[in-house]
């Protein structure tokens, strides 16, 4: 029997529901939840992420800005720039769309959002809070990983978590996650050594790796639960994940589909990140 499907569409849109409700609760108050996004050159891919957070937000009623940059802009400039948004009261969250073109140095752009607009999660401040359990923001993938797990009642305490792929913005963050949820966590990079044999293990498999389809049936454990973070588009143009959706949902017990599984949780997730920093932040301004 193929494996339950989690829909991310749907579960998405339960959250912005709920959040457009508390939005607009607090727009009758006075100010309106507000975020900046910043894109700095014309990655295709990029464009349209950005342009569906942009969207997001405005579809729930909050504030929101998009700034294009272009490929060259200087890393002072984008200081600059973040320095502002930092002192901006109508913005509450800043999130710079990764990656940035090669000379900016993006550790050092992420390090100049104020630590309580950093609606992504990616600054050190608020990486460490995530890793000592406290977290502030948990960045927004994981974050929404989270909430699909939560959304099958998935028994989390002492399962064994297999994570493909380290990032800063999905792997690592995913861990600490799962960690403090109670999984046995094992996370594989580029340099694993027999991949299939961790992948095997895994109760619950998280795949963020960019290469399409590079988990095949053959690598899942009967009966686990398959998160696919990838997004790939193919020579013919049409878009898959990371996982061979085809052959791991007649293995997998649960999987996310790609388009409409992951995706769309991270938007909600950053959604809620806003209000979170709206929540920090507003109490400055009154
Ligand atoms: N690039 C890919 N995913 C993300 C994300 O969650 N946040 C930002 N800022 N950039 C990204």
């Amino acid at each position: 029997m193929p494996a339950q499907l989690i829909d991310g569409n749907a579960l998405a849109k339960k959250v912005r529901l709920e959040i457009a409700t508390r939005t607009a609760i607090l727009t009758a108050k006075g100010v309106k939840p507000g975020l900046a996004v910043l894109l700095v050159g014309e990655d295709p891919a990029s464009q349209v992420y950005v342009r569906n957070k942009v969207k997001a937000c405005e579809d729930v009623g909050m504030h929101s800005i998009l700034e294009r940059h272009p490929a060259d802009l200087s890393e002072d400039k984008l200081l600059q720039r973040i320095a502002e948004l930092n002192l901006d009261a109508s913005i509450h969250g800043i999130l710079v769309q990764l990656p940035l073109p090669k000379h900016i140095d993006s550790h050092r752009v992420i390090e100049a959002i104020a630590p309580e607009k950093d609606v992504d999660g990616f600054h050190v401040a608020n990486a460490g809070a995530l890793m000592i359990g406290a977290p502030l923001f948990r960045p927004c993938t994981p974050y929404g990983c989270m909430k699909m797990l939560e959304s099958i009642e998935y028994p989390i305490k002492g399962a064994r978590a297999v994570i493909v792929g380290a990032s800063n913005i999905v792997g690592k963050p995913m861990a600490m996650l799962l960690l403090q949820a109670g999984a046995t966590v094992t996370i594989c990079n580029s340099k694993t050594k027999d991949l299939p044999a961790h992948t095997k293990e895994a109760d619950i498999l998280v795949v963020a790796t960019g290469k399409p389809k590079m988990i095949t049936g053959n690598m899942v454990k009967p009966g686990a639960i398959v998160i696919d973070v990838g997004i790939n588009r193919l020579p013919d143009g049409k878009l898959c994940g990371d996982v061979d959706f085809d052959e791991v949902k007649y293995v997998a017990g649960a999987i996310t589909p790609v388009p409409g599984g992951v995706g769309p949780m991270t938007i909600a997730m950053l959604l809620r990140n806003t209000l979170r920093c709206y929540a920090l932040n507003s109490t400055k301004e009154s």
